[in-house]
Protein backbone atom coordinates (compact mmCIF):
# COMPACT_ATOMS: atom_id res chain seq x y z
CA UNK A 1 0.00 0.00 0.00
CA UNK A 2 1.35 3.35 -0.46
CA UNK A 3 1.81 6.01 1.97
CA UNK A 4 -1.15 8.07 1.62
CA UNK A 5 -3.48 4.72 1.41
CA UNK A 6 -2.07 3.85 4.55
CA UNK A 7 -2.70 7.15 6.47
CA UNK A 8 -6.41 7.12 5.21
CA UNK A 9 -6.67 3.92 6.47
CA UNK A 10 -4.79 4.62 9.87
CA UNK A 11 -7.28 7.64 10.19
CA UNK A 12 -10.34 5.51 9.83
CA UNK A 13 -9.19 2.83 11.85
CA UNK A 14 -8.65 5.70 14.77
CA UNK A 15 -12.28 6.65 14.59
CA UNK A 16 -13.61 3.39 14.73
CA UNK A 17 -11.20 1.83 17.06
CA UNK A 18 -11.55 4.59 19.27
CA UNK A 19 -15.27 4.51 19.33
CA UNK A 20 -15.34 1.10 20.22
CA UNK A 21 -12.97 1.19 23.24
CA UNK A 22 -15.13 4.21 24.08
CA UNK A 23 -18.13 1.91 23.81
CA UNK A 24 -17.35 -1.35 25.30
CA UNK A 25 -19.59 -2.31 28.46
CA UNK A 26 -17.49 -5.07 29.90
CA UNK A 27 -14.06 -5.75 29.97
CA UNK A 28 -14.48 -9.22 27.51
CA UNK A 29 -15.67 -6.36 24.85
CA UNK A 30 -12.25 -4.17 25.69
CA UNK A 31 -10.28 -7.10 25.33
CA UNK A 32 -11.97 -7.98 21.90
CA UNK A 33 -11.25 -3.91 21.00
CA UNK A 34 -7.29 -4.35 21.56
CA UNK A 35 -7.66 -7.66 20.11
CA UNK A 36 -8.77 -6.68 16.86
CA UNK A 37 -6.44 -3.72 16.48
CA UNK A 38 -3.54 -4.48 18.50
CA UNK A 39 -3.22 -8.32 18.28
CA UNK A 40 -1.02 -10.39 16.08
CA UNK A 41 -3.61 -10.19 13.04
CA UNK A 42 -4.99 -6.75 14.05
CA UNK A 43 -5.48 -4.12 12.08
CA UNK A 44 -3.26 -1.58 13.23
CA UNK A 45 -0.36 -4.67 13.40
CA UNK A 46 -0.93 -5.26 9.44
CA UNK A 47 -0.45 -1.15 8.94
CA UNK A 48 2.83 -1.53 10.72
CA UNK A 49 4.09 -4.39 8.85
CA UNK A 50 3.07 -2.92 5.72
CA UNK A 51 5.55 -0.04 6.95
CA UNK A 52 8.99 -2.22 5.54
CA UNK A 53 7.62 -1.35 1.91
CA UNK A 54 7.71 2.76 2.27
CA UNK A 55 10.44 4.76 1.49
CA UNK A 56 12.64 5.82 4.16
CA UNK A 57 11.15 9.20 5.18
CA UNK A 58 7.70 8.27 4.11
CA UNK A 59 8.27 5.33 6.85
CA UNK A 60 8.81 8.11 9.46
CA UNK A 61 5.57 9.94 8.63
CA UNK A 62 3.61 6.95 8.53
CA UNK A 63 4.94 5.13 11.37
CA UNK A 64 5.05 8.18 13.83
CA UNK A 65 0.86 8.36 13.09
CA UNK A 66 0.68 4.56 13.54
CA UNK A 67 2.19 5.09 17.15
CA UNK A 68 0.58 7.64 17.98
CA UNK A 69 -2.51 5.85 17.29
CA UNK A 70 -1.23 3.15 19.23
CA UNK A 71 -0.32 5.13 22.41
CA UNK A 72 -3.69 6.85 22.26
CA UNK A 73 -5.84 3.19 22.32
CA UNK A 74 -3.67 1.77 24.85
CA UNK A 75 -4.35 4.57 27.26
CA UNK A 76 -8.19 4.78 26.31
CA UNK A 77 -8.73 1.26 26.87
CA UNK A 78 -6.93 1.09 30.32
CA UNK A 79 -8.95 4.00 31.16
CA UNK A 80 -12.13 2.35 30.63
CA UNK A 81 -10.86 -0.66 32.36
CA UNK A 82 -10.33 0.76 35.57
CA UNK A 83 -13.97 2.45 35.51
CA UNK A 84 -15.25 -1.10 34.57
CA UNK A 85 -13.72 -2.46 37.65
CA UNK A 86 -15.15 0.55 39.85
CA UNK A 87 -18.62 -0.09 38.77
CA UNK A 88 -18.30 -3.70 39.46
CA UNK A 89 -16.88 -2.90 42.69
CA UNK A 90 -19.94 -0.06 44.17
CA UNK A 91 -22.28 -2.65 42.58
CA UNK A 92 -20.96 -5.16 44.20
CA UNK A 93 -21.51 -3.08 47.63
CA UNK A 94 -24.83 -2.55 46.27
CA UNK A 95 -24.51 1.41 46.07
CA UNK A 96 -26.49 3.37 43.24
CA UNK A 97 -25.00 6.13 42.01
CA UNK A 98 -27.80 7.14 40.55
CA UNK A 99 -29.92 7.51 43.99
CA UNK A 100 -30.43 10.83 44.97
CA UNK A 101 -28.59 11.94 48.52
CA UNK A 102 -29.10 11.43 51.95
CA UNK A 103 -30.45 14.84 53.98
CA UNK A 104 -28.58 15.76 56.30
CA UNK A 105 -30.02 14.49 60.21
CA UNK A 106 -31.27 17.37 61.99
CA UNK A 107 -31.02 17.02 66.03
CA UNK A 108 -34.15 18.38 67.87
CA UNK A 109 -34.99 19.12 71.29
CA UNK A 110 -36.36 16.00 73.39
CA UNK A 111 -40.47 16.63 74.20
CA UNK A 112 -39.73 16.97 77.88
CA UNK A 113 -36.95 19.57 77.06
CA UNK A 114 -39.37 21.69 75.24
CA UNK A 115 -42.12 21.23 78.22
CA UNK A 116 -39.50 22.08 80.63
CA UNK A 117 -38.37 25.14 78.25
CA UNK A 118 -41.90 26.23 77.97
CA UNK A 119 -42.93 26.25 82.09
CA UNK A 120 -39.34 27.84 83.09
CA UNK A 121 -40.39 30.54 80.24
CA UNK A 122 -43.85 31.13 81.41
CA UNK A 123 -42.69 31.57 85.04
CA UNK A 124 -40.10 33.78 83.76
CA UNK A 125 -42.59 35.91 82.89
CA UNK A 126 -44.40 35.65 86.20
CA UNK A 127 -41.07 36.31 87.85
CA UNK A 128 -39.22 33.95 89.07
CA UNK A 129 -35.77 32.58 88.20
CA UNK A 130 -34.85 29.20 87.73
CA UNK A 131 -32.34 27.00 89.86
CA UNK A 132 -31.50 23.52 90.33
CA UNK A 133 -30.26 20.75 93.34
CA UNK A 134 -28.15 17.88 93.18
CA UNK A 135 -29.93 14.06 91.91
CA UNK A 136 -28.11 12.20 94.31
CA UNK A 137 -29.83 14.27 97.49
CA UNK A 138 -29.35 14.27 101.38
CA UNK A 139 -31.89 12.98 103.68
CA UNK A 140 -31.55 16.44 105.25
CA UNK A 141 -32.89 18.40 101.99
CA UNK A 142 -35.23 15.54 100.49
CA UNK A 143 -36.82 15.14 104.29
CA UNK A 144 -36.40 16.29 107.10
CA UNK A 145 -35.63 20.01 106.18
CA UNK A 146 -39.23 19.36 104.24
CA UNK A 147 -40.59 19.09 107.79
CA UNK A 148 -40.53 15.03 107.12
CA UNK A 149 -38.28 13.87 110.12
CA UNK A 150 -37.03 10.49 110.64
CA UNK A 151 -40.08 8.28 111.59
CA UNK A 152 -42.51 10.59 109.91
CA UNK A 153 -45.47 8.17 107.94
CA UNK A 154 -45.73 10.42 105.06
CA UNK A 155 -41.83 9.45 104.04
CA UNK A 156 -43.58 6.11 103.52
CA UNK A 157 -45.71 8.01 100.50
CA UNK A 158 -42.21 8.38 98.63
CA UNK A 159 -40.95 5.05 97.24
CA UNK A 160 -37.15 5.62 98.02
CA UNK A 161 -34.02 4.51 96.07
CA UNK A 162 -31.52 4.76 99.00
CA UNK A 163 -27.58 5.40 97.81
CA UNK A 164 -26.30 5.41 101.31
CA UNK A 165 -27.77 5.42 104.44
CA UNK A 166 -27.95 9.18 104.79
CA UNK A 167 -28.05 9.98 100.61
CA UNK A 168 -30.89 8.79 98.09
CA UNK A 169 -31.96 10.01 94.61
CA UNK A 170 -34.48 12.89 95.03
CA UNK A 171 -37.78 11.36 94.74
CA UNK A 172 -39.05 15.53 94.36
CA UNK A 173 -37.44 18.68 93.50
CA UNK A 174 -38.76 20.17 96.13
CA UNK A 175 -35.52 19.46 98.57
CA UNK A 176 -34.27 22.68 95.45
CA UNK A 177 -35.97 24.95 97.74
CA UNK A 178 -33.86 24.27 100.35
CA UNK A 179 -31.09 24.90 99.12
CA UNK A 180 -31.99 27.76 97.48
CA UNK A 181 -33.27 29.41 100.78
CA UNK A 182 -29.87 28.17 102.49
CA UNK A 183 -28.48 30.45 99.54
CA UNK A 184 -30.22 33.20 99.69
CA UNK A 185 -32.42 35.40 101.73
CA UNK A 186 -35.86 36.49 100.42
CA UNK A 187 -37.68 37.47 98.46
CA UNK A 188 -36.94 34.70 96.33
CA UNK A 189 -38.59 33.64 93.11
CA UNK A 190 -37.92 30.17 91.77
CA UNK A 191 -38.85 27.46 89.79
CA UNK A 192 -36.78 24.46 89.63
CA UNK A 193 -37.57 21.84 86.74
CA UNK A 194 -35.54 18.46 87.30
CA UNK A 195 -35.39 14.82 87.26
CA UNK A 196 -36.47 12.43 90.53
CA UNK A 197 -36.89 9.12 91.55
CA UNK A 198 -39.10 6.67 93.36
CA UNK A 199 -39.12 2.64 93.27
CA UNK A 200 -42.22 2.36 91.39
CA UNK A 201 -43.54 -0.78 89.29
CA UNK A 202 -42.48 1.04 85.68
CA UNK A 203 -46.36 0.70 83.65
CA UNK A 204 -48.33 2.76 81.52
CA UNK A 205 -48.29 5.91 83.50
CA UNK A 206 -45.40 5.09 86.25
CA UNK A 207 -41.62 5.05 86.09
CA UNK A 208 -38.92 4.62 88.26
CA UNK A 209 -37.82 7.94 87.22
CA UNK A 210 -39.91 11.07 86.04
CA UNK A 211 -40.10 14.97 86.18
CA UNK A 212 -41.09 17.87 87.92
CA UNK A 213 -41.11 21.15 88.55
CA UNK A 214 -40.66 22.98 91.70
CA UNK A 215 -41.86 26.81 92.36
CA UNK A 216 -41.24 28.64 95.73
CA UNK A 217 -42.26 32.55 96.23
CA UNK A 218 -40.78 33.70 99.90
CA UNK A 219 -40.75 37.20 101.16
CA UNK A 220 -39.46 38.74 104.43
CA UNK A 221 -41.87 41.34 106.18
CA UNK A 222 -44.70 41.47 103.46
CA UNK A 223 -47.29 38.93 104.36
CA UNK A 224 -47.40 36.34 101.16
CA UNK A 225 -51.22 34.96 101.37
CA UNK A 226 -53.33 32.06 99.74
CA UNK A 227 -54.52 34.66 96.95
CA UNK A 228 -50.72 34.91 95.90
CA UNK A 229 -50.44 31.21 95.40
CA UNK A 230 -54.01 30.75 93.74
CA UNK A 231 -53.54 34.25 91.22
CA UNK A 232 -49.62 32.48 90.11
CA UNK A 233 -51.15 29.47 89.74
CA UNK A 234 -54.08 29.99 87.65
CA UNK A 235 -52.45 32.50 85.64
CA UNK A 236 -49.50 30.20 85.07
CA UNK A 237 -52.37 27.79 84.16
CA UNK A 238 -53.84 30.12 81.70
CA UNK A 239 -50.67 30.23 80.12
CA UNK A 240 -49.93 26.55 79.86
CA UNK A 241 -53.21 25.35 78.90
CA UNK A 242 -55.24 28.37 77.45
CA UNK A 243 -57.22 31.32 78.42
CA UNK A 244 -60.39 29.59 78.56
CA UNK A 245 -59.02 26.42 81.44
CA UNK A 246 -61.51 26.11 84.71
CA UNK A 247 -59.18 25.73 87.38
CA UNK A 248 -60.19 24.08 91.19
CA UNK A 249 -58.28 24.16 94.05
CA UNK A 250 -58.61 21.46 96.15
CA UNK A 251 -57.67 20.85 99.89
CA UNK A 252 -54.27 18.70 100.13
CA UNK A 253 -51.83 17.41 102.25
CA UNK A 254 -48.11 18.10 102.39
CA UNK A 255 -45.65 17.93 105.56
CA UNK A 256 -44.09 21.20 103.69
CA UNK A 257 -47.12 23.29 103.54
CA UNK A 258 -49.60 24.62 105.36
CA UNK A 259 -52.60 24.42 104.52
CA UNK A 260 -51.82 22.43 101.29
CA UNK A 261 -54.24 22.34 97.90
CA UNK A 262 -53.83 20.75 94.76
CA UNK A 263 -54.65 22.71 91.50
CA UNK A 264 -57.17 20.96 88.81
CA UNK A 265 -57.78 22.24 85.78
CA UNK A 266 -60.84 21.78 82.95
CA UNK A 267 -59.64 18.26 81.13
CA UNK A 268 -58.06 19.43 77.66
CA UNK A 269 -59.66 16.85 75.75
CA UNK A 270 -63.76 17.50 76.50
CA UNK A 271 -63.20 20.90 77.75
CA UNK A 272 -64.84 19.60 81.64
CA UNK A 273 -67.58 18.13 79.83
CA UNK A 274 -66.63 14.29 80.89
CA UNK A 275 -67.71 13.34 77.65
CA UNK A 276 -65.81 12.82 74.29
CA UNK A 277 -68.06 12.26 71.22
CA UNK A 278 -70.92 10.88 73.58
CA UNK A 279 -68.39 8.47 75.38
CA UNK A 280 -66.85 8.87 78.75
CA UNK A 281 -64.21 10.91 77.85
CA UNK A 282 -60.94 8.98 78.53
CA UNK A 283 -58.66 11.43 79.32
CA UNK A 284 -60.01 12.42 82.88
CA UNK A 285 -62.85 9.27 82.81
CA UNK A 286 -65.55 11.50 83.02
CA UNK A 287 -64.56 13.75 86.10
CA UNK A 288 -64.09 16.87 83.57
CA UNK A 289 -61.00 17.75 85.73
CA UNK A 290 -56.98 16.92 85.78
CA UNK A 291 -55.04 17.10 88.77
CA UNK A 292 -52.17 19.22 87.61
CA UNK A 293 -50.31 20.01 90.78
CA UNK A 294 -49.65 20.15 94.50
CA UNK A 295 -49.13 23.53 96.34
CA UNK A 296 -49.47 25.12 99.69
CA UNK A 297 -48.76 27.76 102.39
CA UNK A 298 -44.38 27.00 102.96
CA UNK A 299 -45.04 25.32 106.29
CA UNK A 300 -42.85 27.46 109.46
CA UNK A 301 -40.88 24.37 109.96
CA UNK A 302 -39.24 24.58 106.37
CA UNK A 303 -38.50 27.98 107.67
CA UNK A 304 -36.90 27.28 110.64
CA UNK A 305 -34.83 24.69 109.01
CA UNK A 306 -33.18 26.81 106.80
CA UNK A 307 -32.93 29.56 110.00
CA UNK A 308 -35.48 32.03 108.53
CA UNK A 309 -37.41 33.84 111.18
CA UNK A 310 -41.03 32.02 110.71
CA UNK A 311 -42.52 34.70 112.43
CA UNK A 312 -40.94 37.65 109.35
CA UNK A 313 -41.03 35.06 106.10
CA UNK A 314 -44.17 33.81 104.45
CA UNK A 315 -44.48 32.30 100.96
CA UNK A 316 -46.22 29.76 98.55
CA UNK A 317 -44.86 26.54 96.99
CA UNK A 318 -45.87 24.17 94.71
CA UNK A 319 -45.14 21.23 92.61
CA UNK A 320 -45.94 19.41 89.18
CA UNK A 321 -44.76 16.45 87.47
CA UNK A 322 -43.48 17.19 83.80
CA UNK A 323 -43.97 14.40 82.04
CA UNK A 324 -47.95 13.93 82.75
CA UNK A 325 -48.75 17.74 81.19
CA UNK A 326 -46.12 16.36 78.37
CA UNK A 327 -48.46 13.47 77.78
CA UNK A 328 -51.44 15.47 78.48
CA UNK A 329 -50.72 17.87 76.01
CA UNK A 330 -49.34 15.69 73.39
CA UNK A 331 -51.64 12.65 73.80
CA UNK A 332 -49.22 10.61 74.67
CA UNK A 333 -50.51 7.53 75.87
CA UNK A 334 -47.67 5.52 77.35
CA UNK A 335 -45.08 7.02 79.98
CA UNK A 336 -42.08 4.76 78.98
CA UNK A 337 -41.88 6.57 75.38
CA UNK A 338 -40.59 9.26 77.25
CA UNK A 339 -37.35 7.92 77.80
CA UNK A 340 -36.70 4.93 75.85
CA UNK A 341 -35.09 7.39 73.21
CA UNK A 342 -36.83 6.20 69.64
CA UNK A 343 -36.52 8.40 67.48
CA UNK A 344 -39.90 6.90 65.47
CA UNK A 345 -41.65 8.67 68.71
CA UNK A 346 -39.22 11.70 69.29
CA UNK A 347 -39.01 12.91 65.18
CA UNK A 348 -42.95 13.88 65.95
CA UNK A 349 -42.24 16.79 67.80
CA UNK A 350 -40.41 19.75 66.87
N1 LIG B 1 -43.13 17.56 96.26
C1 LIG B 1 -44.50 17.10 96.24
C2 LIG B 1 -44.55 15.71 95.58
O1 LIG B 1 -43.64 15.34 94.90
C3 LIG B 1 -45.40 18.04 95.48
C4 LIG B 1 -45.45 19.41 96.09
C5 LIG B 1 -44.53 20.35 95.73
C6 LIG B 1 -46.41 19.78 97.00
C7 LIG B 1 -44.55 21.62 96.24
C8 LIG B 1 -46.46 21.05 97.55
C9 LIG B 1 -45.53 21.95 97.15
O2 LIG B 1 -47.34 21.48 98.44
O3 LIG B 1 -45.59 23.20 97.68
O4 LIG B 1 -45.52 15.02 95.76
Amino acid sequence: MSAPALLESLGALRVRALDDARRAASPEALGAVRVAVLGRKGELTAILRGLKDLAPDERTTVGAEANRLKDELEALLAERAESLEDAAEAGAKGLDVSLPGRRPWVGRRHVLNAVEDELVDIFHGLGFTAGGGPEVEDDFHNFTALNLPPGHPAREAHDTYYVSDSLVLRTHTSPCWIRAMEQGQPPLRMVFPGRVYRAEAVDASHMDQFHQIDGLYVEADRPVTLADLKSTLVEAARRIIGAKVKTRFRPGYFPFTEPSAELDVSCIRCGGQGTDGGQRCAVCRGSGWLEILGAGMVHPAVFKAVGYDPDRVTGFAFGCGLDRIAMLRYDIPDIRLLLENDLRFLGQFS
